[in-house]
């Protein structure tokens, strides 16, 4: 498909600038429709043409700047490249204020012509990628919406979700921080019949082991000090609903044997009361660690874990989801322009590129963040990504690597490359990158030979 280097429409009343200009173009590698007037040309065009327009302005009938009008109306984002007379500079300004992407008096040179095609067909192409990406977005049900990706992972988690949302088993969900544990339950419970009821969260890794059965159990009043009136706990609470217990690995041993006695006989009994009460609970539990090494230390009872483990869902990183880059950060740039009601910048491939780079150890929570921090800042906006991703810790995967590596070995690492961030930021300008690590010439020296950076490394 992209043996062309691109598409272009050429209209120009006059044969033999029609044909010059084709060639030209032809032999750089476009693809180029000729047409000898506007209303022809305009007869044939889409408004998902991905390419450029180039149009001669004196033509009988139709002349250029009203041809570029109706070009606009159909599609304000097809770049239309006029070509003027001389002394029409004035004219053309003109028209570009109207929306015209660049003028080129004649004659020209071919270069510059090819130059300007060139950046024209690059920002039509990434325009049509936005608007295809937010289409996907658009068309999705309620899950995609919710839990948004392409990548074939997700899709069979979309598709899981959806076959097991309705059913009684407990579901397990394992994965990395950020990646979605917390959107997947909710997901189970907003497609089951029990979406009426409550979705009760407990961060088992939150609440305080001495408060923890009041919390879960609920109690009567009096029944220890301080309990002064009746408290349903979130067991109860969930009855109808579900309960999803995150953080799972973290309750307290005691705990999870009456957890697994309350699940296994549908009833609870409140602190200080002598009565059971029935509970109707669906159970969800997130963990993002591997549940099973947690039972081998004799962290986590079996019996509970293959309560909890009916149905087992994995959620992978954000870096083992190709594709899905561009797609979950446009879609939060988004949200954060309408929240914050900025404009949102269209990626550029430079900016596509410096997210493919990056580790994103926080997975999709952080990609979130970023996603944000780049409609906020005010930086411009080709600088924003490189600039917030060049210095994060783990931009290459640092704490995907954490497991079994030393503090020291760690630290060396980062310390590298804060350095190589720097370095290539200033392009190997040592003043500057003293400037702004707060480093004496000779300090700096000594770090870049302990890494082994050189300064031509880095000079553009
Ligand atoms: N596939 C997705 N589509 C849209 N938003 C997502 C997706 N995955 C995660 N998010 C968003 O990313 C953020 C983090 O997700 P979530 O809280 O579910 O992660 P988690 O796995 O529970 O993380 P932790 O282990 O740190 O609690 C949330 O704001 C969530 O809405
Ligand atoms: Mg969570």
């Amino acid at each position: 498909m992209n043996e062309t280097a691109g598409q272009v429409i050429l209209v120009d009343d006059e044969p033999a600038m029609r044909a010059a200009t084709a060639q030209w173009l032809e032999l750089d590698g476009y693809q180029v429709t000729s047409f000898d007037s506007a209303e022809q040309a305009l007869r044939s065009l889409e408004r998902a043409f991905d390419g450029v327009i180039i149009s001669d302005v004196k033509m009988p009938r139709m002349d250029g700047l009203s041809f570029q009008q109706h070009v606009a109306a159909l599609d304000a984002a097809i770049p239309v490249v006029l070509v003027t007379g001389h002394g029409d500079v004035t004219m053309a300004v003109e028209a570009m204020r109207n929306g015209a992407y660049d003028f080129i008096e004649k004659p020209f040179a071919p270069e510059r012509l090819l130059d300007i095609v060139r950046r024209a067909c690059d920002k039509r192409h990434l325009v049509l990628e936005n608007r295809a990406l937010r289409q996907q977005l658009a068309a999705g049900t309620g899950l995609e919406r919710s839990l948004i990706g392409n990548a074939p992972a997700i899709r069979r988690l979309r598709q899981e979700i959806t076959d097991i949302a309705d059913t009684p088993a407990s579901v397990l969900i394992e994965g990395a921080t950020g990646t979605g544990k917390e959107v997947v339950a909710r997901a189970l419970h907003d497609l089951s019949r029990r979406r009426n009821a409550n979705f009760v969260a407990v961060n088992c890794a939150a609440i305080p082991e001495n408060v923890f059965e009041s919390e879960l159990f609920g109690h009567e009043a009096g029944a220890f000090t301080g309990a002064q009136k009746r408290r349903i706990g979130k067991l109860e609470h969930a009855s109808g609903g579900t309960l999803f217990l995150d953080e799972v690995a973290s309750m307290p041993m005691q705990m999870q044997v009456k957890v697994l006695r309350a699940l296994q006989e549908r009833e609870i009994v409140r602190l200080g009361a002598n009565d059971p009460v029935a509970v109707d609970i669906r159970i969800v539990a997130a963990s993002n660690e591997n549940l099973i090494d947690a039972v081998q230390d004799g962290r986590f009872r079996s019996d509970l874990y293959y309560r909890l483990n009916v149905v087992s869902l994995r959620l992978p990183r954000l870096c083992e989801r190709d594709g899905d880059l561009p797609l979950l950060f446009d879609y939060f740039a988004q949200e954060a322009g309408r929240i914050y009601e900025r404009p949102v910048p269209a990626l550029s491939p430079a900016c596509i590129a410096a997210l493919g780079a990056h580790a994103w150890p926080g997975n999709v929570r952080e990609l979130k963040n970023i996603a944000e921090r780049y409609v906020l800042s005010s930086l411009p906006p080709h600088e924003r990504l490189p600039h917030m991703l060049g210095l994060l810790p783990g931009s290459s995967g640092m704490f995907d690597a954490t497991s079994g590596r030393s503090l020291a070995e760690l630290t060396h690492d980062f310390e590298r490359r804060i350095l190589e961030a720097s370095l290539r930021k200033h392009q190997g300008n040592i003043q500057a990158v003293m400037d702004e690590l707060g480093l004496p010439r000779r300090t700096l020296n000594q770090k870049m030979a302990n890494h082994g950076l050189e300064r031509r490394q880095f000079v553009s």
